[in-house]
Protein backbone atom coordinates (compact mmCIF):
# COMPACT_ATOMS: atom_id res chain seq x y z
CA UNK A 1 0.00 0.00 0.00
CA UNK A 2 1.32 3.64 -0.63
CA UNK A 3 2.65 5.53 2.47
CA UNK A 4 1.73 8.83 2.15
CA UNK A 5 3.61 9.92 4.74
CA UNK A 6 0.27 12.28 6.10
CA UNK A 7 2.29 12.29 9.51
CA UNK A 8 4.47 15.39 8.19
CA UNK A 9 1.17 17.42 8.06
CA UNK A 10 0.10 16.86 11.43
CA UNK A 11 0.69 17.82 15.38
CA UNK A 12 0.06 15.42 17.92
CA UNK A 13 -0.65 15.14 21.03
CA UNK A 14 0.50 12.88 24.09
CA UNK A 15 -2.28 11.94 26.26
CA UNK A 16 -0.96 9.74 29.69
CA UNK A 17 -4.35 8.34 29.97
CA UNK A 18 -4.11 7.99 34.36
CA UNK A 19 -4.00 12.11 34.18
CA UNK A 20 -5.66 12.79 31.67
CA UNK A 21 -9.43 13.44 32.25
CA UNK A 22 -11.66 10.96 34.31
CA UNK A 23 -14.92 10.31 33.07
CA UNK A 24 -16.42 8.39 35.27
CA UNK A 25 -15.80 9.67 38.27
CA UNK A 26 -13.92 7.20 40.26
CA UNK A 27 -10.39 9.14 40.21
CA UNK A 28 -8.62 7.62 37.16
CA UNK A 29 -8.56 9.19 33.85
CA UNK A 30 -10.42 7.27 31.16
CA UNK A 31 -11.50 7.08 27.64
CA UNK A 32 -14.84 8.44 28.42
CA UNK A 33 -12.57 11.45 29.50
CA UNK A 34 -10.61 11.69 26.34
CA UNK A 35 -14.02 11.17 24.11
CA UNK A 36 -15.26 14.66 26.03
CA UNK A 37 -12.29 16.28 25.21
CA UNK A 38 -11.40 15.46 21.60
CA UNK A 39 -12.39 18.47 20.57
CA UNK A 40 -10.17 20.71 22.69
CA UNK A 41 -7.77 18.56 21.18
CA UNK A 42 -8.87 19.16 17.86
CA UNK A 43 -9.57 23.41 19.01
CA UNK A 44 -5.43 23.24 19.61
CA UNK A 45 -4.62 22.63 15.89
CA UNK A 46 -3.62 18.88 16.89
CA UNK A 47 -4.58 16.77 14.59
CA UNK A 48 -3.03 13.08 15.86
CA UNK A 49 -3.10 11.47 19.19
CA UNK A 50 -0.15 9.02 21.10
CA UNK A 51 -1.83 7.20 24.06
CA UNK A 52 0.09 5.97 26.07
CA UNK A 53 -0.46 2.88 27.00
CA UNK A 54 -3.94 1.85 27.67
CA UNK A 55 -4.06 -2.10 28.19
CA UNK A 56 -4.96 -4.07 31.07
CA UNK A 57 -2.11 -3.99 32.87
CA UNK A 58 -0.95 -4.45 37.25
CA UNK A 59 0.23 -1.44 36.44
CA UNK A 60 4.06 -1.45 37.80
CA UNK A 61 4.77 0.78 35.61
CA UNK A 62 1.90 3.03 35.36
CA UNK A 63 0.51 0.59 31.74
CA UNK A 64 4.31 0.01 30.22
CA UNK A 65 4.22 -3.48 32.16
CA UNK A 66 1.61 -4.92 29.32
CA UNK A 67 -0.53 -8.02 30.70
CA UNK A 68 -2.95 -8.09 27.49
CA UNK A 69 -1.64 -6.95 24.34
CA UNK A 70 -5.35 -7.20 22.61
CA UNK A 71 -7.34 -5.68 24.86
CA UNK A 72 -8.11 -2.04 26.45
CA UNK A 73 -7.88 -2.01 30.29
CA UNK A 74 -11.50 -1.71 32.33
CA UNK A 75 -10.35 0.91 34.15
CA UNK A 76 -9.92 2.90 30.75
CA UNK A 77 -13.43 1.89 29.58
CA UNK A 78 -12.60 -1.19 27.74
CA UNK A 79 -12.99 -1.81 24.29
CA UNK A 80 -16.35 -0.29 23.95
CA UNK A 81 -14.94 3.41 25.47
CA UNK A 82 -12.00 2.98 23.25
CA UNK A 83 -13.88 2.04 20.23
CA UNK A 84 -16.49 4.64 20.44
CA UNK A 85 -13.46 7.32 20.77
CA UNK A 86 -11.60 5.98 17.80
CA UNK A 87 -14.95 6.43 15.65
CA UNK A 88 -15.13 9.94 16.77
CA UNK A 89 -11.56 10.86 16.35
CA UNK A 90 -11.99 9.59 12.97
CA UNK A 91 -15.09 11.68 12.49
CA UNK A 92 -12.64 14.98 13.90
CA UNK A 93 -10.00 13.76 11.67
CA UNK A 94 -7.66 13.00 14.39
CA UNK A 95 -4.75 10.12 13.68
CA UNK A 96 -4.52 7.57 16.67
CA UNK A 97 -1.12 6.15 18.07
CA UNK A 98 -0.73 3.17 19.90
CA UNK A 99 1.76 2.85 22.17
CA UNK A 100 3.66 -0.65 21.43
CA UNK A 101 5.39 -1.98 24.62
CA UNK A 102 7.21 -5.23 22.92
CA UNK A 103 10.58 -5.22 25.29
CA UNK A 104 8.98 -6.46 27.80
CA UNK A 105 6.16 -7.51 29.20
CA UNK A 106 4.03 -7.67 32.44
CA UNK A 107 5.29 -10.61 34.96
CA UNK A 108 1.27 -10.99 34.96
CA UNK A 109 1.30 -12.08 31.40
CA UNK A 110 -0.04 -14.96 30.30
CA UNK A 111 3.36 -15.81 28.36
CA UNK A 112 5.30 -15.16 31.39
CA UNK A 113 3.13 -17.49 33.63
CA UNK A 114 3.20 -20.26 31.32
CA UNK A 115 7.21 -19.63 30.75
CA UNK A 116 8.24 -19.60 34.27
CA UNK A 117 6.16 -22.97 34.20
CA UNK A 118 7.85 -24.15 31.54
CA UNK A 119 4.63 -24.46 29.02
CA UNK A 120 5.07 -24.85 25.27
CA UNK A 121 5.47 -22.77 23.20
CA UNK A 122 5.93 -20.16 25.44
CA UNK A 123 9.35 -21.70 27.76
CA UNK A 124 11.57 -19.16 25.37
CA UNK A 125 9.38 -16.69 25.45
CA UNK A 126 11.34 -15.00 27.51
CA UNK A 127 15.36 -14.68 28.74
CA UNK A 128 16.13 -16.89 31.00
CA UNK A 129 19.32 -18.24 32.58
CA UNK A 130 20.39 -21.04 35.35
CA UNK A 131 22.09 -20.05 38.56
CA UNK A 132 25.54 -20.17 38.42
CA UNK A 133 27.92 -22.25 40.56
CA UNK A 134 29.43 -19.10 41.67
CA UNK A 135 26.27 -18.00 42.93
CA UNK A 136 26.88 -14.80 40.99
CA UNK A 137 24.41 -13.29 38.70
CA UNK A 138 23.97 -14.48 34.81
CA UNK A 139 26.27 -11.07 33.98
CA UNK A 140 26.77 -7.41 34.94
CA UNK A 141 24.09 -5.81 33.81
CA UNK A 142 21.98 -3.35 35.84
CA UNK A 143 17.92 -2.39 35.16
CA UNK A 144 17.18 0.98 34.03
CA UNK A 145 14.76 0.90 37.31
CA UNK A 146 15.39 -1.26 40.11
CA UNK A 147 19.11 -2.48 40.42
CA UNK A 148 20.12 -5.38 38.67
CA UNK A 149 18.62 -6.69 35.54
CA UNK A 150 18.29 -10.02 36.55
CA UNK A 151 15.61 -11.62 39.26
CA UNK A 152 15.66 -15.37 40.71
CA UNK A 153 12.17 -16.79 39.57
CA UNK A 154 11.14 -19.82 42.21
CA UNK A 155 8.93 -21.37 39.92
CA UNK A 156 11.02 -21.90 36.71
CA UNK A 157 14.47 -22.12 39.12
CA UNK A 158 15.76 -19.74 37.27
CA UNK A 159 16.55 -15.83 36.60
CA UNK A 160 14.72 -13.70 34.36
CA UNK A 161 16.31 -10.61 32.48
CA UNK A 162 14.59 -7.55 33.02
CA UNK A 163 15.69 -4.01 31.74
CA UNK A 164 13.53 -1.91 33.89
CA UNK A 165 11.40 -3.22 36.88
CA UNK A 166 11.19 -6.41 38.13
CA UNK A 167 7.54 -7.18 36.82
CA UNK A 168 8.76 -6.10 33.52
CA UNK A 169 10.21 -9.19 32.10
CA UNK A 170 12.41 -8.52 28.46
CA UNK A 171 10.95 -10.65 25.64
CA UNK A 172 13.22 -12.82 24.01
CA UNK A 173 13.11 -10.56 20.37
CA UNK A 174 15.20 -13.94 18.82
CA UNK A 175 12.74 -16.49 19.33
CA UNK A 176 10.50 -16.16 15.90
CA UNK A 177 7.48 -17.03 17.99
CA UNK A 178 7.79 -13.88 20.09
CA UNK A 179 8.29 -11.88 16.59
CA UNK A 180 5.02 -13.64 15.16
CA UNK A 181 3.38 -12.32 18.21
CA UNK A 182 4.25 -8.97 18.03
CA UNK A 183 3.18 -9.02 13.85
CA UNK A 184 -0.38 -10.12 15.26
CA UNK A 185 -0.45 -7.36 17.89
CA UNK A 186 0.50 -4.56 15.26
CA UNK A 187 -2.16 -6.16 12.66
CA UNK A 188 -5.25 -6.18 15.42
CA UNK A 189 -5.12 -2.70 15.62
CA UNK A 190 -4.24 -1.80 12.44
CA UNK A 191 -7.61 -4.04 11.24
CA UNK A 192 -9.01 -1.85 13.97
CA UNK A 193 -8.20 1.27 11.98
CA UNK A 194 -5.00 2.50 14.65
CA UNK A 195 -2.81 4.62 12.68
CA UNK A 196 0.20 3.42 13.84
CA UNK A 197 2.61 3.67 17.12
CA UNK A 198 4.92 4.81 19.28
CA UNK A 199 7.57 2.02 19.66
CA UNK A 200 8.59 2.03 23.36
CA UNK A 201 12.43 1.45 23.58
CA UNK A 202 12.39 -0.39 20.60
CA UNK A 203 16.59 -0.29 20.27
CA UNK A 204 16.60 -2.61 23.17
CA UNK A 205 14.59 -5.77 21.78
CA UNK A 206 17.69 -7.54 20.52
CA UNK A 207 20.62 -8.53 22.83
CA UNK A 208 23.94 -9.21 22.46
CA UNK A 209 24.44 -13.20 21.66
CA UNK A 210 25.68 -14.41 24.68
CA UNK A 211 24.63 -11.46 27.05
CA UNK A 212 28.08 -10.65 28.19
CA UNK A 213 29.33 -8.12 30.48
CA UNK A 214 29.59 -4.89 30.06
CA UNK A 215 33.19 -2.98 30.81
CA UNK A 216 32.24 0.37 29.08
CA UNK A 217 29.23 2.33 31.38
CA UNK A 218 30.05 3.52 34.37
CA UNK A 219 25.89 3.47 34.42
CA UNK A 220 23.02 1.79 32.92
CA UNK A 221 26.20 -1.16 32.62
CA UNK A 222 25.28 -3.52 30.08
CA UNK A 223 23.24 -0.59 27.82
CA UNK A 224 26.18 -1.35 25.09
CA UNK A 225 25.39 -4.63 24.96
CA UNK A 226 21.34 -4.38 23.92
CA UNK A 227 20.76 -0.77 22.69
CA UNK A 228 21.12 -1.00 18.91
CA UNK A 229 21.84 -4.66 19.27
CA UNK A 230 22.64 -7.07 16.66
CA UNK A 231 19.04 -7.93 14.90
CA UNK A 232 17.08 -4.93 15.60
CA UNK A 233 17.26 -4.00 11.85
CA UNK A 234 16.06 -7.03 10.94
CA UNK A 235 13.61 -7.60 13.64
CA UNK A 236 12.00 -4.00 12.73
CA UNK A 237 12.68 -4.73 9.09
CA UNK A 238 10.76 -8.11 9.21
CA UNK A 239 7.56 -6.08 11.37
CA UNK A 240 7.72 -3.34 8.12
CA UNK A 241 7.74 -5.92 5.61
CA UNK A 242 5.40 -8.70 6.83
CA UNK A 243 2.85 -6.20 8.36
CA UNK A 244 3.46 -2.26 8.28
CA UNK A 245 3.92 -1.95 4.72
CA UNK A 246 0.72 -3.03 3.96
CA UNK A 247 -0.68 -0.35 6.22
CA UNK A 248 -1.10 3.85 5.14
CA UNK A 249 0.27 4.25 9.05
CA UNK A 250 3.21 5.25 10.82
CA UNK A 251 6.10 4.51 13.84
CA UNK A 252 7.76 6.47 15.85
CA UNK A 253 10.70 4.63 17.35
CA UNK A 254 11.90 5.21 21.24
CA UNK A 255 15.39 5.68 20.93
CA UNK A 256 17.95 6.45 24.14
CA UNK A 257 21.31 7.35 23.24
CA UNK A 258 20.67 7.50 19.62
CA UNK A 259 22.59 10.09 17.51
CA UNK A 260 21.29 11.33 14.33
CA UNK A 261 23.86 9.13 12.07
CA UNK A 262 22.69 5.83 14.23
CA UNK A 263 18.81 7.44 14.02
CA UNK A 264 19.11 6.97 9.81
CA UNK A 265 20.05 3.74 10.13
CA UNK A 266 15.94 3.14 11.11
CA UNK A 267 14.54 5.73 9.93
CA UNK A 268 15.92 6.81 6.49
CA UNK A 269 13.36 7.55 4.00
CA UNK A 270 14.53 4.90 1.38
CA UNK A 271 14.06 1.18 1.49
CA UNK A 272 16.10 0.65 4.26
CA UNK A 273 14.23 2.60 6.76
CA UNK A 274 12.70 0.44 8.96
CA UNK A 275 10.44 3.36 10.72
CA UNK A 276 9.35 7.02 10.18
CA UNK A 277 10.23 8.71 13.22
CA UNK A 278 12.71 9.02 16.24
CA UNK A 279 12.10 9.76 20.04
CA UNK A 280 15.45 11.23 20.61
CA UNK A 281 17.09 12.51 23.84
CA UNK A 282 19.75 14.54 23.33
CA UNK A 283 16.87 17.50 23.45
CA UNK A 284 16.37 16.71 26.84
CA UNK A 285 19.67 16.69 28.07
CA UNK A 286 20.54 20.46 27.89
CA UNK A 287 20.31 20.75 31.74
CA UNK A 288 21.64 17.09 32.54
CA UNK A 289 24.38 14.44 31.54
CA UNK A 290 22.36 11.66 29.67
CA UNK A 291 19.53 11.12 32.46
CA UNK A 292 17.83 14.16 34.74
CA UNK A 293 18.85 12.30 37.18
CA UNK A 294 22.54 13.64 36.81
CA UNK A 295 20.93 17.44 36.80
CA UNK A 296 23.45 20.41 35.45
CA UNK A 297 22.71 24.13 34.77
CA UNK A 298 20.71 24.60 31.79
CA UNK A 299 22.70 25.58 28.68
CA UNK A 300 21.16 27.31 26.11
CA UNK A 301 23.84 26.33 23.69
CA UNK A 302 23.29 22.86 24.61
CA UNK A 303 19.50 22.82 23.47
CA UNK A 304 20.40 24.71 19.74
CA UNK A 305 23.10 22.05 19.37
CA UNK A 306 20.85 19.74 19.31
CA UNK A 307 18.17 20.96 17.78
CA UNK A 308 20.34 22.43 15.12
CA UNK A 309 22.36 18.90 14.59
CA UNK A 310 19.14 16.80 14.43
CA UNK A 311 17.79 19.22 11.55
CA UNK A 312 20.90 19.43 10.12
CA UNK A 313 21.67 15.84 10.19
CA UNK A 314 18.04 14.62 8.99
CA UNK A 315 17.37 16.96 6.10
CA UNK A 316 16.21 15.66 2.60
CA UNK A 317 17.11 11.84 4.54
CA UNK A 318 14.63 11.30 7.45
CA UNK A 319 11.79 13.20 9.31
CA UNK A 320 11.93 14.84 12.74
CA UNK A 321 9.88 14.05 15.59
CA UNK A 322 9.75 17.12 17.63
CA UNK A 323 9.22 17.54 21.11
CA UNK A 324 9.84 19.29 25.08
CA UNK A 325 8.15 17.11 27.42
CA UNK A 326 6.54 13.83 27.70
CA UNK A 327 5.97 11.14 30.54
CA UNK A 328 9.58 10.31 30.89
CA UNK A 329 10.32 13.53 32.10
CA UNK A 330 9.83 17.08 34.59
CA UNK A 331 8.05 19.75 32.82
CA UNK A 332 10.24 21.70 30.56
CA UNK A 333 9.18 25.38 31.20
CA UNK A 334 10.96 24.92 34.78
CA UNK A 335 13.95 23.68 33.55
CA UNK A 336 14.81 25.40 30.22
CA UNK A 337 12.53 28.46 30.99
CA UNK A 338 11.73 30.57 33.83
CA UNK A 339 9.32 30.69 36.72
CA UNK A 340 10.04 33.78 37.27
CA UNK A 341 8.65 34.75 33.94
CA UNK A 342 6.19 32.24 33.82
CA UNK A 343 3.51 33.11 30.98
CA UNK A 344 6.69 34.55 28.70
CA UNK A 345 9.34 31.57 29.15
CA UNK A 346 6.05 29.51 28.22
CA UNK A 347 5.73 30.94 24.84
CA UNK A 348 8.99 30.92 24.19
CA UNK A 349 9.65 27.79 24.49
CA UNK A 350 6.66 26.57 22.26
CA UNK A 351 7.97 29.25 19.63
CA UNK A 352 11.58 27.32 20.04
CA UNK A 353 10.61 24.20 18.55
CA UNK A 354 7.28 24.52 16.79
CA UNK A 355 8.65 25.85 13.73
CA UNK A 356 11.39 23.51 13.41
CA UNK A 357 11.41 20.72 10.57
CA UNK A 358 9.18 18.13 11.28
CA UNK A 359 6.49 16.46 13.49
CA UNK A 360 5.79 18.22 16.58
CA UNK A 361 4.53 16.74 19.57
CA UNK A 362 3.16 18.42 22.80
CA UNK A 363 2.12 16.50 25.99
CA UNK A 364 -0.82 17.19 27.95
CA UNK A 365 -0.57 20.10 30.03
CA UNK A 366 2.51 21.65 28.30
CA UNK A 367 0.03 24.06 26.70
CA UNK A 368 -1.23 25.68 29.39
CA UNK A 369 2.58 25.93 30.60
CA UNK A 370 2.20 23.09 33.68
CA UNK A 371 4.78 23.11 35.78
CA UNK A 372 6.13 20.81 38.35
CA UNK A 373 4.77 18.75 41.11
CA UNK A 374 6.58 19.42 44.61
CA UNK A 375 5.63 17.03 47.06
CA UNK A 376 6.49 17.60 50.32
CA UNK A 377 6.71 14.05 51.44
CA UNK A 378 8.67 11.15 49.72
CA UNK A 379 6.23 8.76 49.99
CA UNK A 380 3.44 10.33 48.20
CA UNK A 381 5.72 9.06 44.80
CA UNK A 382 4.18 6.69 42.74
CA UNK A 383 6.96 6.49 39.95
CA UNK A 384 8.91 3.06 40.54
CA UNK A 385 12.02 4.81 38.79
CA UNK A 386 11.70 7.51 41.68
CA UNK A 387 10.91 5.40 44.45
CA UNK A 388 14.14 3.22 43.65
CA UNK A 389 16.40 6.58 43.14
CA UNK A 390 15.19 8.20 46.22
CA UNK A 391 15.75 5.17 48.01
CA UNK A 392 19.32 4.75 47.24
CA UNK A 393 20.70 8.11 46.67
CA UNK A 394 22.06 11.02 48.54
CA UNK A 395 21.36 9.41 51.85
CA UNK A 396 23.24 11.44 53.45
CA UNK A 397 21.60 14.69 52.54
CA UNK A 398 18.82 16.63 54.49
CA UNK A 399 15.20 15.52 53.71
CA UNK A 400 14.46 18.94 52.07
CA UNK A 401 17.26 18.77 49.84
CA UNK A 402 16.78 15.04 48.67
CA UNK A 403 13.07 16.23 47.70
CA UNK A 404 14.23 19.08 46.08
CA UNK A 405 16.58 16.38 44.23
CA UNK A 406 13.36 14.40 43.13
CA UNK A 407 11.30 17.30 42.33
CA UNK A 408 13.88 18.20 39.36
CA UNK A 409 14.24 14.42 38.23
CA UNK A 410 11.35 12.37 38.82
CA UNK A 411 8.62 11.65 36.43
CA UNK A 412 5.64 12.06 38.68
CA UNK A 413 6.73 15.91 38.45
CA UNK A 414 5.27 15.54 35.21
CA UNK A 415 2.51 12.77 35.70
CA UNK A 416 0.10 14.74 37.96
CA UNK A 417 -3.40 15.48 36.77
CA UNK A 418 -4.26 18.37 34.12
CA UNK A 419 -5.28 20.83 34.88
CA UNK A 420 -8.77 21.22 34.05
CA UNK A 421 -10.36 23.98 35.68
CA UNK A 422 -10.12 25.75 39.28
CA UNK A 423 -12.78 23.50 40.99
CA UNK A 424 -12.03 20.94 43.31
CA UNK A 425 -9.20 18.59 42.21
CA UNK A 426 -8.60 21.00 38.94
CA UNK A 427 -11.77 19.38 37.48
CA UNK A 428 -10.20 16.17 36.67
CA UNK A 429 -12.07 14.41 38.18
CA UNK A 430 -15.29 14.94 40.57
CA UNK A 431 -14.09 11.38 42.90
CA UNK A 432 -11.06 10.71 44.75
CA UNK A 433 -8.19 11.75 42.17
CA UNK A 434 -5.37 8.57 42.18
CA UNK A 435 -2.66 10.85 42.41
CA UNK A 436 -2.15 14.48 43.60
CA UNK A 437 -3.17 17.49 41.73
CA UNK A 438 -0.63 20.12 41.89
CA UNK A 439 -1.52 22.84 44.16
CA UNK A 440 -1.70 25.94 41.74
CA UNK A 441 -4.47 24.61 39.71
CA UNK A 442 -6.18 27.80 40.96
CA UNK A 443 -3.93 30.03 38.95
CA UNK A 444 -2.80 27.36 36.16
CA UNK A 445 -5.88 25.84 34.02
CA UNK A 446 -7.35 25.28 30.92
CA UNK A 447 -10.43 27.43 31.70
CA UNK A 448 -8.66 30.61 33.14
CA UNK A 449 -6.66 30.20 29.92
CA UNK A 450 -9.84 29.78 27.29
CA UNK A 451 -10.75 33.19 28.75
CA UNK A 452 -7.26 35.33 28.53
CA UNK A 453 -6.29 36.00 24.89
CA UNK A 454 -3.04 36.46 25.79
CA UNK A 455 -2.32 32.92 27.70
CA UNK A 456 0.28 30.31 26.94
CA UNK A 457 -2.80 28.51 25.72
CA UNK A 458 -4.17 30.70 22.93
CA UNK A 459 -0.30 31.09 21.47
CA UNK A 460 0.17 27.10 21.39
CA UNK A 461 -3.11 27.75 18.57
CA UNK A 462 -1.57 30.45 17.18
CA UNK A 463 2.22 28.88 16.90
CA UNK A 464 0.31 25.69 15.59
CA UNK A 465 -2.00 27.35 13.14
CA UNK A 466 1.05 29.36 11.58
CA UNK A 467 2.52 26.27 11.18
CA UNK A 468 0.05 24.73 9.54
CA UNK A 469 -0.13 27.68 7.14
CA UNK A 470 3.25 28.51 6.19
CA UNK A 471 4.33 25.95 3.79
CA UNK A 472 8.09 27.18 4.62
CA UNK A 473 7.91 25.38 8.27
CA UNK A 474 7.09 22.45 6.29
CA UNK A 475 9.91 23.02 3.69
CA UNK A 476 12.26 25.33 4.23
CA UNK A 477 15.80 25.04 4.86
CA UNK A 478 16.95 25.38 8.22
CA UNK A 479 20.05 27.79 9.73
CA UNK A 480 20.64 28.72 13.12
CA UNK A 481 22.22 32.23 13.91
CA UNK A 482 24.29 33.55 16.17
CA UNK A 483 25.53 30.09 17.24
CA UNK A 484 27.61 30.76 20.60
CA UNK A 485 24.67 33.12 22.01
CA UNK A 486 24.42 31.30 25.37
CA UNK A 487 21.27 34.29 25.88
CA UNK A 488 19.34 34.13 22.43
CA UNK A 489 18.33 31.31 20.34
CA UNK A 490 17.91 32.83 16.59
CA UNK A 491 16.89 30.91 13.32
CA UNK A 492 15.45 30.67 9.80
CA UNK A 493 13.63 28.96 7.60
CA UNK A 494 13.40 29.70 3.69
CA UNK A 495 12.42 28.65 0.12
CA UNK A 496 11.67 30.32 -2.90
CA UNK A 497 8.81 32.87 -2.10
CA UNK A 498 9.27 32.74 1.79
CA UNK A 499 10.98 33.12 4.31
CA UNK A 500 10.65 33.02 8.28
CA UNK A 501 12.92 33.61 11.31
CA UNK A 502 12.23 33.16 14.60
CA UNK A 503 14.08 34.94 17.81
CA UNK A 504 13.82 33.55 21.42
CA UNK A 505 15.71 35.46 24.39
CA UNK A 506 16.00 32.66 26.86
CA UNK A 507 17.25 35.17 29.74
CA UNK A 508 15.57 37.32 32.24
CA UNK A 509 17.84 40.46 31.23
CA UNK A 510 16.90 42.50 28.46
CA UNK A 511 19.65 41.92 25.66
CA UNK A 512 19.75 43.63 22.66
CA UNK A 513 18.25 42.22 19.52
CA UNK A 514 20.64 40.75 16.55
CA UNK A 515 19.04 40.07 13.50
CA UNK A 516 21.41 37.86 10.91
CA UNK A 517 22.41 40.11 7.67
CA UNK A 518 20.33 39.51 4.88
CA UNK A 519 17.11 40.13 6.61
CA UNK A 520 15.49 43.28 6.39
CA UNK A 521 13.06 44.21 9.27
CA UNK A 522 11.32 47.14 7.58
CA UNK A 523 9.80 44.36 4.85
CA UNK A 524 8.96 41.64 7.35
CA UNK A 525 5.62 41.18 9.32
CA UNK A 526 5.97 40.01 12.96
CA UNK A 527 3.04 36.88 12.84
CA UNK A 528 3.97 36.07 16.61
CA UNK A 529 4.92 37.92 19.35
CA UNK A 530 4.36 37.22 23.23
CA UNK A 531 5.00 40.89 24.01
CA UNK A 532 2.63 43.97 22.87
CA UNK A 533 5.45 45.61 21.33
CA UNK A 534 7.50 44.03 18.73
CA UNK A 535 9.38 46.97 17.33
CA UNK A 536 12.07 47.49 19.73
CA UNK A 537 15.36 47.37 19.22
CA UNK A 538 15.75 45.10 22.66
CA UNK A 539 14.36 41.93 23.76
CA UNK A 540 12.69 41.76 27.06
CA UNK A 541 12.62 38.92 29.00
CA UNK A 542 12.44 35.41 27.52
CA UNK A 543 10.41 37.65 24.63
CA UNK A 544 10.28 35.98 21.52
CA UNK A 545 8.88 37.13 17.94
CA UNK A 546 8.38 35.30 14.48
CA UNK A 547 9.16 37.42 11.55
CA UNK A 548 7.32 36.35 7.49
CA UNK A 549 8.64 37.65 4.69
C1 LIG B 1 9.92 3.97 27.98
C2 LIG B 1 8.66 4.65 28.46
C3 LIG B 1 8.71 4.71 29.95
C4 LIG B 1 8.74 3.30 30.47
C5 LIG B 1 9.91 2.52 29.90
C6 LIG B 1 9.74 1.05 30.12
O1 LIG B 1 11.04 4.72 28.24
O2 LIG B 1 8.49 5.89 27.86
O3 LIG B 1 7.65 5.43 30.50
O4 LIG B 1 8.82 3.31 31.86
O5 LIG B 1 10.02 2.69 28.50
O6 LIG B 1 8.66 0.57 29.37
CA1 LIG C 1 -12.24 6.92 35.45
Amino acid sequence: MEQTKWYKDRVFYQIWPRSFKDGNGDGMGDLWGVCEKLEYIKSLGCDGIWFSPIYPSPGADCGYDIADYMDIAPEFGGMEAFQAMLKRAKELDIKVLMDLVVNHTSDEHEWFQKSRQRIEPYTDYYIWRPARPDGKLPNNWDSNFEGKAWTWDEVRGEYYLHLFAVKQPDLNMDNPLVREEVKKILKFWLDMGVDGFREDVITYISKKEGLPNDHLFPIYKGMPNYNHGPHVHEYLMEFKQDVLQHYDCMTLAEAPLVSPKKALTYIAEDETGQMDMMIQFQCQCADCLFTDYLPTKFSLRKMKRAFSSWQHKLRGKAWNMLYLENHDHPRILPRYGSLDYWKQSGKTLAASYLFLQGTPFLYQGQEIGMVNWEPSDPEMYEDVQTRYNYAHSNLNKPLDVRLKKMWRSSRDSARTPVQWDNTANAGFTTGTPWFYVNENYPSINVAQQEQDPDSILHFYRKAIALRKRLPVVKEGEYREHFPLSSTQYVYSRQMPGEKLLVVCSFTGKVTPLRIPKGFDLSHAEVVLQNYPDASAATLQPYECRVYLW
